[in-house]
Parts: structure tokens; sequence; C-alpha cells
């Protein structure tokens, strides 16, 4: 349930609003195709797959640390210990994506397999082969490495000193952000800096959910969002300056986010629940304004004087850290899953203080809306057109690409819900395409092969194939949505399905 308050707590229109916007009913079947530069690929993260927790010179990470001490708070008491050994099996992964037909593949890099304490003082050169094998195999593929540096597995030493709320941690990003344009850019050309910042600044910082579990709600959350939108900008900007001219890459950022609507056309309640997911880490990135959203900034030093502080626990940037940020990225990926009604609370919800009492709303799912297996994943479609147009709206039509997208279930092979859940969030992007109602690039879907889902271990499967979890070997076998994602990605249309 936290996924859905806490974590992936996103973006919102009205009702009525989005269903003022027109679908172009003159396409018929034989019309609706993706453009031909329009990119396929699918995600995994470092964590979830990789294993090879301690081999090969690689440092413990807070998860590394979180799963080994605190099993209970793994749903199977699982870990990525082993998990699907994409360490010593990254080329079936490679191969699976090549075999779907798609364009680009996005991987992670866990930071303390290159630097096993997080140091730039102590590289190791293991980690880096591995990343070159990886990234090589990728290539001669024929498939696009689309890479990010920052999916929740932080350095475990890097913890000592409070993680990423302690502002030091932008310098010790800056410099990893730096050895791997200078070990990789030669070959990626799509770099993502942090994936669903929200998600791990809430349940790591400001609850015990995720790992480090510091807990520290109210202020944990809005410490590391602080730090990951300066070290962000300060990654991008040192791309700008010493790599760009010779790569010509590009480098994003990857937000989580919900879309809301209101039954009684609350706008103000449906904005600020957008805002304060979306527009958290957005706003600050692709905003005109280049700050937080006002409503925040109001809230949370409202929230802070009424509990008595002469500060407001969301923290303020100077006009040059606004001017660093602000525009500091050259595409917003945006991983959907799934959306809320929203309905102001008469009295004041979750802990004293926190990131939830800011926000201060109560989520509402629909019955209709279909459940997967995930208590906090309801199929929704219609969201993700609404929030992709809220996004070209609100932030000026940036350059998007769908990061993630994907659906839960108990392993089945004949996965048909699944088919159904990318069917229709496909045929509502189409739509988006069609009508030029957002500048997006690409889709991605969650995830190639079942893996490690964080607090879940490994009781919800979110893969195209399936993985044999009980042989060495972890042999993967392609699901029937493998090969619907397979026509999609090699005919640009969307079949049709019963
Ligand atoms: C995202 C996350 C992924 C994966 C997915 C499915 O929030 O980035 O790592 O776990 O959710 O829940």
């Amino acid at each position: 349930m936290l996924k859905s308050i806490l974590i992936c707590v996103s973006a919102a229109i009205i009702a009525t609003k989005a269903s003022e916007v027109m679908v172009d009913s003159r396409q018929n079947a034989s019309d609706r195709f993706f453009p031909g530069d329009f990119w396929f690929g699918t995600s995994t993260a470092a964590y979830q797959i990789e294993g090879a927790w301690n081999l090969e010179g690689k440092g413990p990470s807070i998860w590394d640390e979180f799963t080994h001490s605190h099993p209970e708070k793994i749903v199977d008491h699982g870990n990525g210990d082993v998990a699907t050994n994409s360490y010593e099996f990254y080329l079936d992964d490679v191969k699976a994506v090549k075999n779907l037909g798609m364009d680009f593949y996005r991987i992670s890099i866990a930071w303390s397999r290159i630097l096993p304490t997080g140091d730039i003082a102590n590289i190791n050169e293991k980690g880096i082969e591995y990343y070159n094998k990886l990234i090589n195999a990728i290539i001669g593929h024929k498939l696009e490495p689309m890479v990010t540096m920052y999916h929740w597995d932080l350095p475990q030493d890097l913890q000592k000193f409070g993680g990423l709320t302690n502002s030091i941690f932008i310098s010790y990003f800056e410099a990893y952000a730096n050895l791997l344009y200078d070990r990789f850019g030669d070959r990626v050309k799509y770099w993502i800096t942090f994936n669903e910042p929200s998600v791990f600044c809430t349940t790591g910082y400001g609850s015990d959910k995720h790992a480090p579990a510091v807990n520290a709600h109210g202020v944990g959350e809005y410490l590391c969002a602080h730090n990951v939108l300066k070290a962000h900008a300060v990654a991008y900007r040192l791309y700008r300056s010493f790599y760009y001219e010779q790569y010509k890459g590009q480098v994003g950022i990857t937000l989580c986010s919900q879309f809301f609507y209101s039954d009684s056309n609350d706008m103000h309640a449906v904005d600020r629940a957008m805002q304060f997911s979306l527009g958290w880490f957005a706003n600050p990135i692709f905003s005109l304004a280049g700050n937080y959203p006002d409503v925040m900034i109001t809230r949370i030093a409202n929230n802070s004087i009424g509990e008595g502080r002469s500060w407001s626990r969301l923290p303020s940037f100077t006009d040059k850290w606004i001017e660093t940020i602000r525009g500091s990225a050259d595409f917003l990926g945006l991983n959907y899953y799934t959306s809320r009604y929203v309905e102001v609370n008469p009295e004041p919800k979750g802990l004293y203080p926190s990131y939830e009492r800011d926000l201060n709303l109560k989520m509402v799912i629909k019955p209709e809306w279909k459940p997967s297996a995930s208590d906090w994943l309801y199929s929704v479609p219609k969201g993700v057109g609404d929030i992709l147009r809220w996004i070209k709206e609100e932030y000026n039509n940036p350059e998007v690409f769908i990061t993630e997208n994907g659906w839960s279930d108990h392993g089945e092979l004949d996965d048909n819900d699944r088919i159904a859940y990318l069917h229709d969030h496909l045929e509502q992007i189409l739509d988006v395409v069609l009508n030029d109602e957002s500048n997006l690039k690409g889709y991605t879907a969650w995830s190639i092969i079942d893996n490690f889902e964080w607090a879940q271990g490994y009781a919800e499967k979110f893969g195209l194939y399936s993985v044999n979890m009980s042989s060495p070997r972890r042999e993967r076998t392609a699901k029937k949505s493998a090969k619907f994602m397979a026509t999609v990605a090699s005919t640009h249309r969307i079949p049709e399905i019963n």
C-alpha cells in the first residue's frame, strides 16, 4: 500500500479536463501505427537482477545491508545475493531483448561494483570490466544502451555519513558520474542520473520500508530530494561541459508518477497531488520558475510553523542553485504504472511530521479498476495518456521517454492480464503520439525478466520472461506477453486481443 501513497504519488488532472482531450477518431486501425523513429525497449535494474553481491571486488550496497540485517522486511525473506544471476547470464537478458526486436535496453550500474566504498579513491577494475562486457554485448546486438546511474543501491559506506541526506553526497555522485562518462561515454548515449527519487527518498529516508530504512519522516525525504536535485544537475552540467562535444549524448532523469482525478472536480486537490509527486522533482528541472512547486513550499512551511519551528522542513535553493537545476535535463524519463482519485482529508493524516501529512489527501481506488498481484497496482490506462498531456502543458513539451510501465502477476506463462495491461496502455500512448500531444520518443516495458521486486521479494513478477529460480542456470523462458511485445516492436502496431 505504501507504494501507492508515499512512493509513486503523482500527478493529476481533473476528470472533466481529461475528458475534453480529443482522440482523433478518423484514424482507422490500419493507420494506427507508431512512427518509424519511435523506440521500444525493456528495462532492468542492477540490484534486482545481477546477484554476485560480493564477488570480484564489489562492495556492499544499502540493499545488501538491509536485506541481510532485516530479512523480515522482505515478504519472502529474499534478497539480491544471487537474484537472476545476470552477472553471469547477462547475455541471456541481452538476447531476450534482441529476440523481441527492441531498439534499446535500459540497465543500471551498481555503484558499489565499480567503486566498492562509493569513493573515487578506490576503483574496482573488475566491475568496470563487467559493465564493458554488458554494454558491448548490448551494442553488439544492435541495441542502444540506456544507462541509469542510480537505481536505489547506494554504496553502504556512503550511508555512514547520512547517505543522500548529507550534501557531501553531491560531490561523491559527481565523481561517480564523471567516472561513468569517462569509461563508458564513448558507447552510452542515453544517461539517466536517478530512478524515481520520490520513491527512494520517501521509502528509504522518510520511512523504514526500503533501504536504508532511516525513517526520518517529514525531514529525511526532503533533504534526500534536495541533494538528489543538486547532484542530478551537477552531473548534467558536467556532461555538457566536458563530454557532450565529443560524445553527443543525452542526460535525463526518471521520475515516477501516478495521474490523479477527482470525483468532485476539486482542481486544488488534484493539482496538489500532482505537484507533490511529479512536480516535486520536475518543477525545479523542467519549469520556467525552476523551484519546488508553490503548493509544496507553502504547505510545508505552514505545517512547520504549526509544529513550532521557525524554519521550513522543505529546504530552499539559492538563486544560483535554481539556475543550475533549471533546464538540467535533455529528456524526462517517466515511469507510469497506475492512477488514483483524490479527496481532501478532513483530519490530518500520516505520521507527525511527514510527507503524507504535508500532502494530506485521501487516495481512492475505483472498484472497477483491475487489480494486479501488487496491492498498489491497478490498471488505469487512461492515466498514462492524461499524464503525458499534463507534462506537455506544465513543462512546455519536453522530450519524454516512458522508462517503465508494466504489470505484476504470480508468474503465469500465459500472462493474458499482462498482455491486456500492455495493450490498453499502448493504445492510450498511441493516441497521444498520433494526436501530437506529447514529445514522446519511446516506450520501455518493465521488465524483460522476473526479478527481485524490493520489499516484495520474488513474490510479484513483472517479467516478459520467467526465470527458473530453482535452477543454478537460471534459465529464461518467454511468456506469452513476450510475443505480444515482439509484435508491437517489430510492426509498430498494436495487435488486437480478445
Ligand atoms: C519501479 C522501480 C522498479 C520496479 C518497478 C515495479 O518503481 O523503478 O525497480 O521495481 O517499480 O514495481
